[in-house]
C-alpha cells in the first residue's frame, strides 16, 4: 500500500504521566493505529533519549511528542533529517532564534540543545517519530549532569502551541523530496568545518577524531580524519564523543 500523506495530530491521545510516549505510539502503530497519530504527555516517568540515555523534562515544560508514520517506504530514507528540520521551523515561527541541527538529529540554538529526536520503527510497517522539544524550562531547572548544555523555546510559547507548530512543519517534511532535504540540512549544518571525535565507526568500532565535511546523499555525516582519510559516518553506527 502506498504512503497517505500525513496529516500529524489527529487522532491524539495526552497522558498527564507516562512512561515514554514513544512506549505508546509504539503499541499504537503495532496494533495499526492510522498515520499521523499523535501521543503527548505532561510527564514522562521513564522518556528515552537516543543511544539508551534517559531523557527528563520537568511537567508542562516541555513537548514530549511521539507519532505514527506508516506505511514506510523510500521517500522515508531521510527521516532522521526531515524530523529535526521541522523542529527548526516550527520553533522559529514562534521566537526569534535561529535553529541549527547537530547530526544526525539534535536541534541546536546557540550552541545549546533545544530538542532531540529518538526515531524508532519497524520498515516496511511503521516509525515512531519521538521528539522532545524544551518549551519553558527555565535554565536552573536543567540537571546538571547533561552531556552538553540545554535551552528552551522561551518567548512566552505554550506546550500546545509548539505541539500545533511541530504537527504542521511535519506534515510538510515527511513528505520533503531528497534534494530539498539535504539542501536545507546544509543551510543549518551545526558542525560542517568543526573538529569532531567519533566512536562506533566501521566493523571495528573505530574512534577517531577529524573534521566535520557536510553530509552526503545519504545523510551519513562526512569527516576527514586526522590521518587526511575521507569517510562517511552512518548515525545508526557511531556516536559522536566530542566537538570542539
Ligand atoms: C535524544 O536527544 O536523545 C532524543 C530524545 C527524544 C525524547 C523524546 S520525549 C518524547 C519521546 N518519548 C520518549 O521516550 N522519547 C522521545
Amino acid at each position: 500500500m502506498a504512503a497517505a500523506s500525513p496529516a500529524f495530530g489527529a487522532p491524539r491521545r495526552h497522558f498527564r504521566i507516562v512512561d515514554s510516549t514513544n512506549e505508546r505510539a509504539r503499541e499504537l502503530a503495532a496494533a495499526g493505529a492510522p498515520c499521523g497519530t499523535v501521543v503527548t504527555a505532561s510527564e514522562q516517568t521513564a522518556g528515552r533519549g537516543r543511544r539508551g540515555r534517559q531523557w527528563t523534562a520537568p511537567p508542562g515544560k516541555a513537548v514530549l511528542f511521539s507519532a505514527v508514520l506508516s506505511p514506510l517506504d523510500a521517500r522515508h530514507a531521510l527521516l532522521p533529517l526531515a524530523v529535526p528540520l521541522a523542529v527548526c521551523e516550527a520553533v522559529e515561527s514562534l521566537a526569534p532564534v535561529r535553529c541549527q541541527v547537530k547530526w544526525p538529529n539534535d536541534v541546536w540554538v546557540d550552541e545549546r540543545k533545544l530538542a532531540g529526536v529518538l526515531i524508532e520503527a519497524q520498515p516496511p510497517a511503521w516509525a515512531v517519530i519521538g521528539v522532545g522539544l524544551n518549551v519553558s524550562i527555565e535554565p536552573q531547572e536543567f540537571p546538571d549532569d547533561l552531556r552538553q548544555p540545554a535551552t528552551s523555546i522561551g518567548n512566552g510559547v505554550s506546550t500546545e502551541e509548539a505541539l500545533a507548530a511541530l504537527c504542521e512543519r511535519l506534515d510538510e517534511w515527511v513528505e520533503a523530496d531528497r534534494d530539498r532535504l539535504l539542501a536545507e540540512f546544509r543551510e543549518r549544518d551545526a558542525l560542517r568545518g568543526r573538529g569532531i571525535g567519533w566512536v562506533g565507526a566501521g566493523s571495528e568500532n573505530q574512534a577517531g577524531s577529524g573534521v566535520a565535511d557536510g553530509i552526503d546523499e545519504r545523510g551519513n555525516l562526512v569527516v576527514v580524519s586526522s590521518e587526511g582519510e575521507r569517510l562517511s559516518l552512518g548515525s545508526g553506527e557511531v556516536t559522536l564523543s566530542s566537538i570542539e
